[in-house]
C-alpha cells in the first residue's frame, strides 16, 4: 500500500454569514478523502462547490469546524500556527490562476525567493534544474514584464518545484492561459507528480481533470461522485449527473 500523504474525514467548514446576525453559511459538508503519496487528484464542481475552501484546509491555510485533517502524517487542527507555516513550507507546494511573481525580480531570482525567505541554502545548480525542468532556461535573467504568460506560469511552477514539496495544490493553474499554453502547463503538473509528490489539481477544464489518476467531483461541499481511470468522456457524464441531481 503506498502511503497516504493527505486524508480527511468528515471535514466541514463553515463561513460568516452576510450580516452579523445571520447564520453560518456551510461550505464544506463532511468530506472525507485520501491522496496518496505520488497520486494526482483533480476536483471538479460547480462554480461554488467549495473546491478552492478545500484546498485551502487541505493545505493548512484556512481553519475548518469539525472533522479532520492529516498531512503527512500531521492532524492539522492540533498544531500551534509557528509549526502549521514550518510544516507547509516543509511540505507543500501553491500554483494559483495568477503567477503572483514579484515584477522587480528576474525569473531566476523569483524562483530563489522561497527558498530565501525559508533560509534555506538555495544552490544554483538546483535553480537551473527547476527553470531547466519548466522549458524556460534561456529566459532565467528576464523579469515578469518580457515574459509570456505561459511562461510566467511555468516560473511559478518552477518556484514551487525548487522547495520539492510532498504535494502541489493547484488553483485553476490555466486559467488565465490559451488552451495550447494551458495544455503545456498542465504536462508539467503531470509530470512533477509522482516518485512520491502528489499533485492535486483544482480545474473547470474537463480534459484537463482527466489527466489526473483520479477525479472527484464536488457538489455543495460534498463529493458526489468518484472516477478512478477518467476520460474526458467519463468527466463530463460524471459532472452532468451532478448537475442535474441539483
Ligand atoms: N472568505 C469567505 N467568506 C465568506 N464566504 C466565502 C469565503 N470564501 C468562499 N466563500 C463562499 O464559500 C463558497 C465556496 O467557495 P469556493 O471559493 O470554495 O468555491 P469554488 O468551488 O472554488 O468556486 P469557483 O469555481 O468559482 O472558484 C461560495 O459560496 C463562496 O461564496
Ligand atoms: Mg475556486
Amino acid at each position: 500500500m503506498t502511503e497516504s500523504m493527505i486524508s480527511t474525514a468528515g471535514l466541514r467548514k463553515t463561513f460568516p454569514g452576510a450580516g452579523r446576525k445571520d447564520p453560518r453559511v456551510p461550505v464544506l459538508n463532511g468530506i472525507s478523502l485520501e491522496i496518496r503519496a505520488g497520486e494526482m487528484v483533480s476536483i471538479v464542481g460547480p462554480s461554488g462547490s467549495g473546491k478552492s475552501t478545500l484546498l485551502h484546509c487541505l493545505a493548512g491555510l484556512e481553519p475548518y469546524d469539525a472533522g479532520s485533517v492529516r498531512l503527512a502524517g500531521h492532524e492539522l487542527a492540533e498544531l500551534g500556527r509557528g509549526k502549521l507555516a514550518r510544516l507547509r513550507r516543509r511540505h507543500v507546494g501553491f500554483v494559483l490562476q495568477s503567477f503572483n511573481l514579484i515584477p522587480s525580480l528576474t525569473a531566476r531570482e523569483n524562483i530563489a525567493l522561497p527558498a530565501r525567505l525559508a533560509r534555506r541554502r538555495v544552490r544554483r545548480a538546483d535553480i537551473d534544474r527547476a527553470l531547466t525542468a519548466v522549458g524556460i532556461a534561456d529566459r532565467a535573467a528576464h523579469r515578469p514584464g518580457h515574459l509570456s504568460g505561459g511562461q510566467q506560469q511555468r516560473a511559478a511552477i518552477a518556484r514551487v518545484l525548487a522547495m520539492r514539496p510532498d504535494i502541489v495544490f493547484a488553483d485553476e493553474p490555466t486559467g488565465s492561459l490559451d488552451t495550447a499554453t494551458g495544455g503545456d502547463v498542465l504536462r508539467l503538473l503531470r509530470a512533477s507528480a509522482g516518485t512520491g509528490r502528489s499533485v492535486v489539481l483544482v480545474t473547470h477544464d474537463l480534459e484537463a481533470a482527466a489527466l489526473a489518476d483520479r477525479v472527484l467531483v464536488l457538489r455543495d461541499g460534498l463529493i458526489h461522485a468518484e472516477l478512478s481511470a477518467p476520460t474526458p468522456g467519463r468527466v463530463l457524464d460524471a459532472v452532468s449527473h451532478a448537475r442535474a441531481d441539483a
